[in-house]
């Protein structure tokens, strides 16, 4: 009974240390963000983390910042850690859509807000969070079906399709690839005849191309991936084959880095459908809005454009990331 008491009583302090003591915000009165990155697994990623960092910065938060290695237990643990620290507002992209309507219904029980960045949850109970903001990735896939239906040379003859899909269960890997695919339904020519996962990263693109070349070798027209990352990792497995990326196999993919305008300069990429990285900005007005108890929209959408090859040297000069 006796050790059970003095368990809990140093349960409550360590609580009341991790508080600071003093209620919600930091020492110094700074409103406090916790947020819960994906990982470090794109250039896109890395990208939005400096946006996130440098936003906070200039918008005076205190921001505890969290890289979850693209493994969704440790974005729990990371929630949770910022419940037991009390800080104002949590905001995280999370790797995948389900599995947090527990965690989510501890923060709210702490009466903790929630700002979902980037990527989408599936719950049920839609006051588990405030608002979204991020790219309505369903519109980026059907902008890369509409690219292709629009570039592809007339004529009835068959365009063979590979997909490098991202993260299984992430929601732009799902919204992507269902954009994507429903722009091309009516389209009998336009075949999907391989998808995989490559996991948003270059050598998980570069792996699963070489698989895709050595079950389909020259019978691939076309290769749509999910991200930048996993084309370049697609492009050196297409050049390491004797094959020309962008010629011989035309490559579609998304976000609009740096490296893939490098890519489209080179003419190995032939187009990439922007998804805006630099949410940091909005994420904080978001913040501040919740703490002056300004209501928000559910979701705030990103405004995006394609960039063709064609475009890629004007445009490269004014690329933020
Ligand atoms: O959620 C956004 C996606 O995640 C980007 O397209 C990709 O590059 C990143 O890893």
């Amino acid at each position: 009974m006796k050790s059970r008491y003095l368990r809990g009583a140093a349960l409550a302090m360590f609580g009341l240390a991790l508080a600071g003591c003093s209620g919600r915000g930091g020492h110094d009165g700074r409103t406090v963000l916790g947020f819960s990155q994906v990982g470090a697994e794109s250039e896109w990623r890395t990208a939005n983390t400096a946006s996130i960092k440098s936003a906070a910065h200039d918008a005076g938060i205190d921001l505890r910042f969290s890289d979850a290695q693209q493994k969704q237990a440790n974005q729990i643990s990371a929630i949770r850690s910022f419940i037991a620290q009390r800080v104002d507002v949590i905001a995280f992209s999370p790797v995948v859509e389900s599995g947090w309507e527990p965690v989510l219904r501890e923060a709210k029980a702490a009466h903790i807000p929630v700002v979902l960045t980037d990527r989408a949850v599936d719950v049920s109970d839609p006051s588990l969070y405030v608002t979204l903001i991020g790219s309505d990735f369903v519109e980026e896939g059907r902008k890369a079906a509409r690219w292709l239906l629009q570039n592809t040379p007339a004529g009835d003859g068959p365009v063979d399709i590979v997909e490098l899909e991202g993260t299984v269960g992430s929601a732009p890997a799902i919204d992507r690839k269902k954009g994507f695919h429903e722009a091309l339904a009516g389209h009998p020519r336009y075949q999907v005849i391989r998808s995989q996962s490559g996991d948003f990263t270059r050598a998980g693109g570069k792996e699963v191309m070489e698989a895709f070349l050595k079950a389909e070798g020259k019978r691939i027209n076309v290769v749509f991936a999910h991200n930048d990352d996993m084309a370049i990792g697609a492009i050196q497995a297409i050049e390491e084959a004797g094959l020309r990326p962008g010629r011989d196999i035309k490559v579609i993919s998304m976000d609009g880095v740096k490296g893939a305008f490098e890519a489209m300069m080179a003419g190995k990429l032939n187009v990439t459908v922007e998804c805006n990285p630099l949410l940091g900005p909005q994420l904080m007005q978001a913040v501040a809005a919740i703490k002056a108890g300004k209501p928000l929209p559910r979701r705030i959408v990103v405004e995006e454009s394609v960039y063709p090859m064609e475009s890629a040297a004007a445009a490269f000069p004014t690329r933020k990331y």
